[in-house]
């Protein structure tokens, strides 16, 4: 009796491993990417250009907003004292981006530069951001 409950027992065992291990799927290096519902139909990495637009709206707030304002009109706190130009008017808007990058990293007449705090692309990225703010009605 012993015997014969032994031998079911492994009989039932081997019936539940009994998939041939061979019949799972290999891991290949293209599981590793994103599923598809993640990835844009150009088939770039996936919220790349949001997040270089979230980088510079936290630069610009982190750095310029408290002169600048958050949305760029001059009318941040620590604009009292200061002519504080609107980023947002056609004066600044007809400017190159070399020149607004230009200003960004030198500073002068009451603009602290930022040359060593924001890397090039940082001050770039800031600029394509103050061309998306909403335009001064002038
Ligand atoms: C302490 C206040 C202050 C801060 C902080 C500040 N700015 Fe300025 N910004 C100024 C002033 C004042 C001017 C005008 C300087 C001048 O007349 O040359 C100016 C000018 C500029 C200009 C030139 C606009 C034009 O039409 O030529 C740009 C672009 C600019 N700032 C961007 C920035 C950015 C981007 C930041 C953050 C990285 C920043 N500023 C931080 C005060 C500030």
């Amino acid at each position: 009796m012993k015997y014969l409950l032994s031998t079911l027992l492994c009989a039932a065992l081997l019936t539940a491993c009994g998939e041939d291990p061979s019949s799972l799927p290999e891991w290949t290096p293209a599981d590793h990417a994103q599923p598809p519902s993640l990835q844009d139909p150009a088939g770039r990495a996936p919220a790349r250009r949001e997040a270089s637009v979230d980088l510079a709206r936290t630069l610009y707030m982190l750095h310029c907003a408290s002169c600048h304002g958050a949305g760029g009109k001059g009318d941040g706190p620590l604009a009292t004292g200061l002519t504080v130009p609107d980023l947002t008017a056609a004066a600044t808007r007809e400017k190159p981006d070399e020149a607004l990058v230009e200003k960004i990293r030198l500073g002068g007449a009451g603009m602290p530069a930022f040359g060593g705090t924001i890397p090039p692309d940082g001050m770039q990225a800031i600029v394509a951001y103050l061309r998306g703010l909403s335009p001064a009605e002038d």
